[in-house]
Formats: C-alpha cells, structure tokens, sequence
C-alpha cells in the first residue's frame, strides 16, 4: 500500500477546483504538500492568480517557496474554497483533524469559507470517529487541572511532547492534549461538552464543515459531495 501515491492522488485532484481569481484556504499536512506541489505548477505553467490563505507557517512556507502569493487571513474580505487535510474521516463525512498541531487555525479558517474540500489518502476513512486521538489545543496555564478533569471524565488524555520531552507548542504557544476515546458514539454531544470547557481553546472535531471529500487511491480518486 502507497500512502504517499494516495495523498499525491487526492491533492492532484483537488487542485482541479481551483480558478482563476479565487482566494484558497490552504490547509496543513503531509497530503495537502501534493496539492501545494500541483498548485504552484498551474501558477507556473498557466499563470494561474489566486490568493492563498495558509493555516500555519509551514504552508505558508512551502506556497511563497512554490510562486503562490499569500496572505493572512485577516488581509482577506473573504476565502472562496478551502482544501484541507483530515485526520480521520467517518461514514457521514464528520471529521477529526489536528494531528499536525494545526487545526486552531485550520478550523477559523474553514468556517469562513464558502466551500470547504477534504483530501485525504484511503486509510482515513472509517465508520466511526474515535481510533485516531482527538486533540485539543489548550491553554499552558491551568492545564494540569484541565488533564486531571478529563482523566476523572475518562477521556485517557495525554499531552503532546516532542522528542526532547518538552510539550509541542502550537502557533499561539499552546499545549496539546490528545484524547483516546477509541470510539465517539455520539460526536455533537461531545463537541458541545469540550466547547464548554474553560482552558479548551479549541477542539479538533470538525462536525458539519465539509462539502467535499476527496479520497486518494494508488490508481484512482474518489469524490464524495
Ligand atoms: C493538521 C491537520 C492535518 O490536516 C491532518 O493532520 C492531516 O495531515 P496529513 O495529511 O499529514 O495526514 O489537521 O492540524
């Protein structure tokens, strides 16, 4: 299995919805890379003219170095389309991103655009939410007593650390805290129960936020609207 032909499948079909004149959220992720890599070749060989809006600095890196113009999303009046990555995908197109830390600026980004699209590689689809840990991005101050609440809650956090042992900061200096639910029964019950608490910046549940998913095969795409 090719994981990395599947993502390179998906992003290149994805960037076929981008046209002329349109201001693109551009997601973050080892899949939405191919459809930077394929964006900044239709801005190359067609002179394409888009905006892009970048939901971390990695992207935002990998656009400039591509030919793409960018901009923040506080220099935009609107996003046309968002392409993005997803963690893990269930069968009503109900999603779970974050696993690249990014998914603050990801999920701000997507609910100001008018459509959004999801590429991900097959192995992301499941039929339910909950094998892929559900990260919250959460303020450092307090956080020890917000990881014990969802230990008593039974929701098996466990902070994000990097290689050295430190936490893995987000871009505004955050903490993350992965949960291990292993299978979400009920995602709008527990989207409302985290949007209540305090010291949750935000979640990476992402319920009711995509029109588009595109799924990357080794020899084929698949699209679901
Ligand atoms: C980053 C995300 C990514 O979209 C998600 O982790 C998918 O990444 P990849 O394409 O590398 O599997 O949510 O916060």
């Amino acid at each position: 299995m090719d994981r990395e032909l599947m993502k390179k499948v998906a992003g290149q079909e994805a960037v076929k919805y981008i046209k002329d004149g349109m201001t693109v959220g551009l997601g973050t992720g080892s899949t939405v890379k191919y459809l930077l890599d394929a964006l900044g070749k239709r801005v190359a060989e067609e002179g394409l003219r888009i905006i892009g809006v970048p939901t971390s600095n990695r992207s935002a890196k990998r656009a400039r170095d591509l030919g793409i113009d960018v901009k923040s999303i506080d220099d935009v009046d609107h996003i046309d389309l968002t392409i993005d990555g997803a963690d893990q995908i269930d069968e009503n197109f109900q999603g779970i991103k974050g696993g690249g830390v990014a998914h603050l600026r990801e999920k701000i980004v997507a609910i100001n655009s008018a459509e959004n699209i999801w590429i991900v590689d097959e192995t992301k689809m499941a039929k339910n939410l909950g094998s892929f840990p559900l990260p919250l991005e959460v303020t450092p101050y307090g956080s020890t007593h917000l990881y014990r609440r969802l230990e008593k809650m039974g929701y098996h956090p466990s902070f994000r650390t990097n290689a050295k042992g430190g936490h893995v900061l987000t871009h505004a200096d955050n903490y993350i805290i992965d949960l291990k639910l292993g299978y979400i029964e009920h995602p709008h019950q527990l989207e409302k129960i985290l949007n209540n608490m305090t010291g949750i910046v935000e979640h990476g549940l992402f319920l009711d936020v995509v029109d588009k998913v595109i799924v990357g095969h080794e020899d084929h795409s698949e699209t679901f609207v």
